[in-house]
């Protein structure tokens, strides 16, 4: 087999097989096949798309290109979630105690920040202590012993995607569905849960700028799933403004754990995590329907049970569990400057990648790979789309280091400020799937 034949093939618009998709998959993760070929098949597959069974090859060409994770030694229908990354998600945090409490195991790998989106990872790293890269062995005690494992993606998962990804990061081949499925659903099935709720996001800032597009992801997505045996629903989600008060790492915790402790109930982020840990519960057999599922998420906010349960998964993976109480143990930054409105009106827009270019200005996040992260500085966005503001309210707080040099207006021009009151669009745009 010729690597030329295939890169041919595709430039025409023809389908690959399962055999020539293996062969490149393996050579790329071994080195046997160049970058330069690699990057052209990708760049060609973004222009000539693959059919259903050509994604589901490549899927499973780099879900076996590493280590299938075994959960089968704790008990019950294991349940992950996904989404595809925005600014200010942390629902991890939020869903993973919620689900673990009401019974349903929950494990998850999760990514590092790159670019202005952060990353989970990143956000458990500003806990004191926690190990975030738990081994095998780790991973499947905390999931046993707490209902709830997140650690971050080991070398030995889908090794292919790590090389691919990469290649497709420098090459401007990220945006192209069939690899986008393949790159998620390769690591979600070696990751061994039986089912996932997908959180596709949709909008001007996400891969998905239009709900065609996101449309046509998840249902990709959940094409794979199914075809292997595993439970998989998706929602698609708004993706414009930040998710939450808080962008930056020890601010999403704090965040985190005001929901869990059962504060700001009615914010997007609240119900948004909320409905992702209900559908979570519905697949792992926890609830029949939608509202017992959401009474059962509000039992373990209200009971302290999800916050205990945070507390625990920290503890046993040598985290300082009281920092989740005494919010001072965690990271503080060096300075706080306070950003005002200029004028008076309505809020009808926040641009969240311009937030998340910023909080990755201030060390939050990571220009490049191998950048050294700040976990106490980030940004409070305090007002939200649709309020009325008057001249003078405070509209962000920006944690920075002390030697940060904060330009108000750089912040003011996140924000429209409109005299007449916008129409506020839903969160959660559509969903599909079992
Ligand atoms: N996240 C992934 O893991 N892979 C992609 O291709 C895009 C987002």
């Amino acid at each position: 087999m010729r690597m030329y034949d295939l890169i041919y093939t595709k430039k025409l618009g023809g389908a690959l097989s399962a055999e020539q998709i293996a062969f490149w998959v393996a050579g790329a993760a071994d080195g046997s096949i160049p970058d330069e070929q690699s990057a052209s098949l990708l760049m060609a597959i973004c222009w000539r798309g693959m059919d259903t069974a050509e994604t589901l090859a490549l899927t499973l060409a780099m879900r076996d290109s590493g280590k299938r994770l075994d959960l089968s030694s704790v008990p019950g229908l294991k349940v992950d979630k996904h989404s595809t990354g925005g600014v200010g998600d942390k629902t991890t945090l939020i869903l993973g105690p919620i689900v673990a409490a009401c019974g349903v195991p929950c494990p998850m790998f999760s990514g590092r920040g790159l670019g202005h989106t952060g990353g989970t990872v990143d956000k458990f790293a500003a806990i004191p202590g926690l190990k975030v890269e738990l081994s095998e062995a780790e991973f499947l005690r905390s999931l046993a012993e707490t209902g709830f494992a997140n650690s971050a993606q080991t070398a030995d998962i889908a090794p292919a995607d790590k090389k691919l990804y990469a290649l497709r990061d420098i090459t401007a081949t990220v945006e192209s569905i069939p690899l986008i499925t393949a790159s998620i659903m390769s690591k979600k099935l070696a990751g061994g849960a039986d089912a996932l709720v997908l959180d596709v996001k949709c909008g001007p800032t996400a891969f998905m700028k239009t709900l065609e597009d996101a449309t046509t992801l998840a249902q990709s997505m959940v094409n794979v799933g199914t075809a292997h045996g595993m439970q998989i629903r998706a929602l698609i989600t708004r993706m414009d403004a930040p998710l939450g008060w808080a962008i930056g790492n020890a601010l999403e915790v704090m965040e985190s754990v005001e929901i869990l402790r059962g504060e700001h109930g009615d914010s997007e982020l609240a119900q948004m995590s909320f409905r992702l840990a209900a559908e979570m519960l519905i697949m792992g057999g926890a609830a029949n329907t939608l509202p017992e599922a959401q009474t059962k998420v509000q039992t373990v906010i209200r009971d302290g049970s999800a916050l205990a349960t945070l507390r625990r998964f920290v503890a046993l993976n040598g985290g300082d569990a009281g920092a989740l109480d005494d919010f001072s143990r965690l990271p503080q930054p060096g300075q706080v400057v306070e950003v005002r409105a200029a004028q008076d009106g309505y809020i009808t827009a926040i641009d969240g990648r311009a937030l998340g270019i910023l909080a990755m200005d201030l060390g939050a996040g990571r220009r490049d790979r191998m950048d050294i992260l700040d976990l106490g500085v980030g940004i409070r966005v305090l007002a939200r789309m649709g309020q009325k503001v008057g001249k003078g309210d405070l509209l962000f707080q920006v944690l920075a280091k002390a030697n940060h040099k904060v330009v108000p207006d750089l912040y003011l021009a996140t924000m429209d400020i409109e005299a007449t009151q916008p129409h506020t669009k839903p969160w959660l745009l559509a969903s599909i799937g079992c």
